[in-house]
């Protein structure tokens, strides 16, 4: 089985076998009759790079479903199932007047994962809103609730990633919204130049929401078109000394400070000063308009990919001493 349409790669994969379950009793069944092989759990497949076949059963999970739970004049807690696509999801929070997911407009994937790794995008991060997920435990089938401190959410990190990585499928997500009074965050210069290019000084939602499609569209590859996964890799976070060494010779470098010691530096101008935007090798390349992306040409296999990344991060230890990790999970 293919699961070419089923990564946002577009990597020519094959599941040993594949079944895409709609109900949460499905799912049990499932994962009980297959305990000893531990079958692959596949999501939006939108933050993944297969390397190789699959030689176990993939699961997709395709629950669907969203809803209020419960609301007043301020808040509203909203709940969308694992399957759901994000973008969707947004675009109706969005309808509903309900506000904090706006930010994160037209990121791919869907809802089960968003937690995983925090997915963030111009200033906000899901943590922001997260309440809690439910998630069924492989090995047992018993279904668990996760609250916020207990998914341990850092930058595109969570629980998930790390102690319990593997153990559970995210079965829903539940979300805290604003109603009325919406805490609209547009901190990041991008949102506000769009804002102000539309000459929009009070901006709603769906005003966020657009300049923030308008964004992503400008410099982010859209998969159905090339296949890509995003940032590719996470932006480092470096001693502040080995900054200031750096800094001295490329004082253009932009950078953020995390802590009075640390500062966090785009991996994508690592990549671009390195000469690899834009470059291609076969059907694998880095994205022209920006470099922290991947992207699959037509028929790059998962294995050529995986080298051109490893040639950036060889390349960007060389240049800069700086070590940058993958973001997407590498299988
Ligand atoms: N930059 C370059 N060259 C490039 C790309 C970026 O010089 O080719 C510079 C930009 O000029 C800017 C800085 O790097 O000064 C940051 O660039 P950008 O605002 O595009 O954001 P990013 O740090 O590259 C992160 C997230 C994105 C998210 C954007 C916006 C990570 C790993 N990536 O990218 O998330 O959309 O900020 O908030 O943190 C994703 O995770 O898949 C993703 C797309």
């Amino acid at each position: 089985f293919s699961l070419q349409k089923y990564n946002t790669f577009g990597i020519d994969a094959k599941a040993k076998t594949f079944v895409s379950v709609t109900n949460e009793t499905e799912l049990a069944e499932i994962l009980q009759k297959h305990h000893s092989e531990k079958p692959f759990i596949l999501g939006g497949g939108s933050n993944m790079l297969l390397t190789k076949d699959i030689d176990r059963l993939v699961i997709h999970v395709n629950l669907k479903g969203k809803s209020i739970l419960e609301e007043n004049d301020d808040y509203a807690l909203v709940q969308a199932e694992a399957g759901e696509n994000w973008h969707e999801f947004v675009l109706w929070s969005i309808d509903h007047q309900l506000g904090g997911l706006e930010n994160l407009s037209l990121i791919p994937g869907n809802v089960g994962t968003t937690p995983i790794q925090n997915i963030g995008a111009y200033g906000v991060e899901i943590k922001d809103t997260f309440v809690s997920c439910r998630a069924m435990n492989i090995a047992t089938q018993e279904i668990v609730t996760f609250d916020k401190a207990q998914c341990q959410f850092g930058y595109r990190e969570s629980i998930f990633k790390n102690q319990e990585k593997d153990r559970f499928v995210i079965l829903s997500v539940t979300f805290q919204l604003t109603r009325n009074h919406h805490k609209i965050n547009t901190s990041y210069g991008a949102i506000e130049a769009e804002l102000t290019r539309h000459n929009i000084t009070h901006p709603t939602i769906k005003d966020v929401s657009n300049a923030v499609i308008t964004i992503r569209q400008s410099k982010l590859p859209d998969p159905k078109e090339l296949g890509n996964s995003g940032s590719f890799f996470k932006n480092p976070v470096i001693p502040k000394a080995d900054y200031d060494k750096i800094q001295s010779q490329y004082p253009d470098m932009p950078h953020y400070t995390v802590s009075e010691t640390e500062v966090k530096v785009p991996a994508g101008w690592l990549i671009e000063q390195a000469g690899f935007k834009g470059k291609r090798f076969g059907d694998a390349g880095i994205h022209q308009h920006q470099a922290l992306v991947l992207v699959n040409y037509g028929n790059a296999t998962g294995a050529e990919i995986l080298a051109v990344s490893k040639n950036i991060q060889k390349t960007i230890l060389e240049k800069f001493g700086i070590a940058i990790e993958a973001e997407v999970n590498i299988i």
